[in-house]
């Protein structure tokens, strides 16, 4: 593993039995609170990112927003919001999706971004992936074109990598967990 991986890597914090018994709960709070971290973190997105020609960093609300800002700032792009219902203010598109119990809906202004927009979606943890497709859904209603999926960690026993890369988006991980 890259020692810079394998840094931050160490510093997510694992819960067992939240939020429910069996189920392991991957923490970044303490990833969050490390300075060098952080740091690395972000060094390794922009790395990957710097030469793509992004315009706009979409964060999924609410984990996804710490990093999309301090990306898009390494950057210089701008930061889109991907909101959860009824938080923004104007004409919006909405996409439902499934949780583990029950819907969500996620929006996005209408007016976010349009068709000369390369965008990185940005979230902190890929489970199902039923966030993600519903963000990307969003993204690619605006005529913008979703250049990647990020995120700080992905949880390899469950398909979400699977399904995002079958709608046709590429994804990215720093840090894996079974
Ligand atoms: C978590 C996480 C992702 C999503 C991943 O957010 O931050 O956004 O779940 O799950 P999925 O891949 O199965 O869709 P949550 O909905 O708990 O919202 P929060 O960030 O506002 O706490
Ligand atoms: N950690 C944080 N958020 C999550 C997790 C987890 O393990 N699983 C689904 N959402």
């Amino acid at each position: 593993l890259e020692p810079r991986i394998a840094y931050i890597r160490d510093t997510v914090t694992s819960i067992q039995d939240y939020p429910k018994p069996g189920i392991i709960f991957r923490d970044i709070t303490s990833t969050l609170a490390d300075a060098k971290a952080l740091h690395l973190i972000l060094d390794l997105l922009t790395e990957r990112y710097q030469d793509k020609g992004l315009t706009q960093i979409a964060g999924i609300e609410a984990r996804g927003f710490i990093f999309a800002a301090a990306l898009a700032d390494r950057l210089n792009c701008g930061v889109t919001l991907v909101r959860k219902q009824g938080k923004l203010p104007r004409a919006v598109h909405s996409q439902a999706y499934s949780l583990e119990y029950g819907n969500d809906t996620l929006e996005l202004h209408k007016d976010a971004l349009s068709s000369t927009d390369k965008v990185l979606l940005v979230d902190d943890l890929l489970a199902t992936g039923g966030t993600m497709c519903a963000a990307a859904e969003l993204v690619q209603r605006t005529q913008a074109e979703v250049i990647e999926a990020a995120f700080l960690i992905e949880l390899t026993g469950l398909p979400g990598r699977q399904r995002i890369e079958q709608s046709g988006v590429p994804c990215y991980a720093i840090c894996a967990y079974d």
